[in-house]
């Protein structure tokens, strides 16, 4: 069965190949000629095959949890593997401290501990982010205040803060989504001026640079997650990253049940809430191996990423998501990119995908409109937050939740790429160009379909 779906598609390509010379459909970018029909319409692939799978491991990662199981000492407090990544993801950040927490939703919940979120305050965070970055906010009983979405680079929106922050406000917690930095500059500036700390939610942006330097090192802290989709991946994991020793040991402390040091010996810490967010020694010694690669493969996402955005910016309709001009490297977790149906024949974003899944691209429309979930609308009608906030406040919230920009990108426009097609090779990044090229050409033809 298999074989036989294999020849059929070398005769296509072969017909096709020849049908492309014959109708000569030239590709700017590259040179070549197009390949005839999409493959929604019969047509060849234009990427067969897969892209490189995630994660990557060899000997390294073996050796390292075997020496971790035989060594007997497993968790953080009995050995000494978390504490030698602790010390290497700072150096690799240029961070003066770090902590290995139990994922990006623990950094992000330890950092609001050690700051003493609670009841009462108010947390600025971008609608367009992962749902974690807003249940960390409501797990504190605390009331997040989503700000709109910059649509040309999908980040929470820096000119839209001013206005949200009341004398409630606690923190802005902008997020690198995508592995982009967000316009740092203007939160740093924003955190100046109304004296807030700025929490960096980097869970996508390892190794991503502002003028040079790497994210997680702008605000108060940046968290960061190791969980197994991430561009550093031990399955579940995080860290946190701050410049300030103060700061980390209040982290430590609050992941750490209050306790001080790596004993449970009782040494008292600055706060009076506390939980075990720990790693262990076999996700430390997980993340030592993956990060002896972490740097090649942040070289080569960035690479063939500048190269996509080079192919795709020549196709009318396809807009890369911008790069705020401080941006020195995106960590290219996911390859956004807005569709505009206007360029392709009015052919909705739903099929303009399903035809690009055809072509052999994996995608998705990515992120929604979290203001508007009733997970999160939801949260009016709690009966905590009727009890901390009244009913006055929590009506009031919603209204300030409206995200117009957002719903504009997320209805019809976002579209993600993932972060291990950038890690194929340069052929492949040009025949993701040439399907949406073959896609636009056909566009009335497939809206038909
Ligand atoms: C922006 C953002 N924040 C927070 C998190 C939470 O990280 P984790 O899944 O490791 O808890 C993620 C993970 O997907 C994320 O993408």
């Amino acid at each position: 069965m298999s074989k036989k779906i294999i020849r059929r598609d070398f005769i296509n390509s072969v017909a096709l190949a020849g049908a492309g010379i014959a109708m000569g459909v030239p590709n700017i970018s590259t040179g070549k000629t197009l390949n005839g029909k999409p493959a929604i319409l019969g047509g060849a692939k234009s990427h067969t095959g897969a892209f490189p799978g995630w994660p990557f491991f060899d000997k390294t990662e073996e050796t390292g949890l075997a020496d971790v199981l035989k060594s007997k000492a497993w968790g953080r407090l009995n050995g000494g593997v978390v504490a030698r990544f602790e010390k290497e993801y700072s150096q690799m950040l240029g961070a003066k401290y770090s902590l290995g927490v139990s994922s990006g939703t623990s950094a992000l919940t330890t950092i609001l501990g050690a700051l003493e979120v609670g009841p009462g305050d108010e947390i600025i965070i971008p609608v367009y982010t992962f749902v974690a970055t807003y249940n960390v906010v409501v797990l504190n009983y605390a009331l997040p205040i989503l700000a709109d979405t910059d649509i040309e680079s999908f980040q929470m929106d820096a000119t839209k803060v001013q206005a949200a922050i009341t004398p409630q406000t606690k923190a802005i917690m902008p997020v690198h989504i995508g592995g982009s930095p967000a316009d740092i500059d203007a939160f740093v500036e924003l955190g100046k001026k109304n004296n807030l700390p700025i929490i960096e939610d980097a869970c996508q942006a390892h190794l991503a640079e502002w003028k040079g330097k790497k994210v997680g090192n702008f605000g108060i802290a940046g968290a960061f997650s190791f969980q197994s989709s991430k561009n550093l991946n031990c399955a579940e994991g995080g860290a946190i990253t701050t410049n300030d020793e103060a700061f980390i040991r209040n982290c430590y402390n609050f992941h750490n049940q209050g306790q001080g040091g790596k004993t449970t010996a009782y040494t008292p810490g600055v706060g009076t809430r506390a939980t075990n967010l720990r790693l262990t020694e076999f996700q430390g010694s997980l993340l030592l191996s993956q990060m002896t690669r972490v740097a090649e493969q942040s070289n080569r996402r960035w690479e063939n990423a500048q190269y996509l955005t080079q192919l795709l910016k020549e196709i009318p309709g396809i807009i890369p998501a911008k790069l705020y001009p401080g941006t020195t490297r995106s960590a290219y977790h996911l390859y956004m990119f807005r569709y505009d149906k206007n360029h392709f024949a009015g052919l909705s974003r739903s099929k303009f995908l399903e035809a690009l899944s055809a072509e052999g691209v994996p995608n998705s429309v990515g992120y929604g409109q979290m203001n508007k979930d009733s997970y999160v609308t939801g949260l009016a009608k709690n009966k905590h937050y009727l009890k901390i906030y009244g009913e006055k406040t929590m009506q009031e919230w919603l209204e300030r939740n409206q995200c117009p920009q957002n719903d504009a990108l997320t209805s019809e426009q976002s579209v993600w790429l993932f972060q291990n097609m950038l890690l194929g090779t340069k052929k492949e990044m040009e025949q993701i160009a040439e399907g949406i090229r073959k896609i636009q050409k056909y566009a009335a033809e497939i809206a038909k379909k």
